[in-house]
C-alpha cells in the first residue's frame, strides 16, 4: 500500500529557481510545522474541499491497519482554509520524505486577505495513488481514525490536533466537524 512519490516530486522543478515561495497546507502542516519557513500567514485554496479520503500506513497507521489523513478533493465553488509558509526551495526535499506516500506536489493560486493570490504549492493525494481509501460512511471513517495508530502517533491526536488549530483560526470545516463529533470515546472516557 506504498506509492514512494519523491522521484516524481524530485522532477517538478517548477519552484526550485525561485528564491522563495508559497506552500499550503491544509493538514498537519497547519500545526506540525517542523521545517524552517520565512513566514506564515492564514490562507485558502478556492475548488478545492479537504478530506479525510488518504490512507496513512507510515504515520497515523500501519500497512496492517491504516488510518485516514486529510488530502484535497477539487469541488466547484468550494474554499479550503488552512495556513501558508514562504519557504525556500530546499526545504521541500525534507517535506518530500516525510510526505512520500502517496503526496505529489502540485501547483495552486494561494489566497490571502483581501483576496490576493500567490502561485503556490500543495501537496496532493488524489484517487490515483495506491494508499487512496476514498469516501465512506462519516461513522466508518471517525471509527477507523479512532483506532489507528503509527510511527507519529495517534490518528485521533492527527483530527483533533486540525480541529483545534481550524478552531482557532476562526474556520469552520463541515467534514471535521462531523468526524470529530461522531468520533467514538477514547479508552478510558465515558
Ligand atoms: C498539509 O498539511 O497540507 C499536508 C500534510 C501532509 C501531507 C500533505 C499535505
Amino acid at each position: 500500500m506504498s506509492f514512494d512519490t519523491r522521484a516524481y516530486n524530485r522532477a517538478m522543478t517548477h519552484f526550485d529557481r525561485h528564491d522563495s515561495f508559497w506552500l499550503f497546507g491544509y493538514g498537519s502542516l497547519i500545526w506540525k510545522a517542523d521545517f524552517p519557513f520565512i513566514e506564515r500567514r492564514p490562507a485558502y485554496v478556492e475548488g478545492w474541499t479537504r478530506r479525510f479520503w488518504q490512507g496513512s500506513h507510515d504515520h497515523r497507521g500501519t500497512p496492517a491497519a491504516p488510518g485516514r489523513v486529510a488530502t484535497l478533493v477539487r469541488q466547484q465553488d468550494a474554499l479550503c482554509h488552512g495556513m501558508a509558509y514562504r519557504i525556500e526551495p530546499g526545504v521541500l526535499a525534507g517535506l518530500d520524505l516525510r510526505e512520500k506516500n502517496g503526496y505529489l506536489r502540485e501547483r495552486v493560486a494561494v489566497k490571502f486577505e483581501h483576496g490576493r493570490a500567490e502561485e503556490g504549492l500543495i501537496y496532493l493525494a488524489t484517487e490515483h495513488n495506491a494508499a487512496f481509501l476514498g469516501e465512506a460512511p462519516p461513522a466508518e471513517m471517525a471509527a477507523q481514525i479512532a483506532h489507528a495508530h503509527g510511527p507519529s502517533g495517534s490518528n485521533r491526536e492527527y483530527l483533533l490536533n486540525l480541529a483545534e488549530a481550524l478552531t482557532e483560526q476562526g474556520v469552520h470545516d463541515g467534514h471535521v466537524a462531523t468526524l470529530v463529533s461522531l468520533l467514538p470515546p477514547a479508552e478510558g472516557e465515558s
